[in-house]
């Protein structure tokens, strides 16, 4: 009796391992990185490093990004919210790079003159921070 109800056991835990790696694939989906239309996530962390944003952020992957005046980055690609009121979308999270006071006035955040370009590649690097 305990050899018969074996393989139905093994079949239900291959049943469950494979509803996992369903679930799991089901998370990875939904975890990939927003696209940014003509952003280059590569370029993005480059200019992050030379914008020197770490000054003002933590930010993991980019060395010596320690900075504490404003939000640690490090899931800032899955926030549903820039600077606790902006809809963390592509074309929101551009325009407060370009210029934060305007998007949220009164904010410590400055525009540092970043042309569209080089706050779309940020914004495609930022993405891949979840
Ligand atoms: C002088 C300090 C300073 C610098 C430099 C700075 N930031 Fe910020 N940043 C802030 C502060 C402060 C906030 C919080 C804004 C608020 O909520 O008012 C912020 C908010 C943000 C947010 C939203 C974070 C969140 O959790 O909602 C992003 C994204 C961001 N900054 C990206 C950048 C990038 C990219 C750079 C470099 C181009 C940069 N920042 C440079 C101070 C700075």
């Amino acid at each position: 009796m305990p050899i018969a109800a074996r393989p139905s056991a093994v079949r239900a835990s291959a049943c469950l391992a494979l509803a996992s790696l369903a679930l799991l694939s089901a998370c990875a989906d939904e975890g990939k990185p927003v696209r940014v239309e003509g952003g280059d996530a590569a370029v993005g962390k480059r200019l992050v490093a030379q914008y020197q944003c770490g000054a003002c952020h933590a930010i993991p992957g980019i060395p010596g990004a320690t900075g504490d005046a404003g939000p640690a980055l490090a899931t800032i690609g899955r926030l549903s919210y820039i600077a606790g009121g902006i809809p963390n979308d592509p074309a929101q999270m551009v325009a407060f790079l370009r210029d934060p006071p305007a998007h949220k006035p009164g904010t410590s955040m400055p525009a540092l003159g970043l042309t569209e370009q080089e706050a779309r590649h940020m914004a495609a690097y930022l993405y891949t921070l979840r």
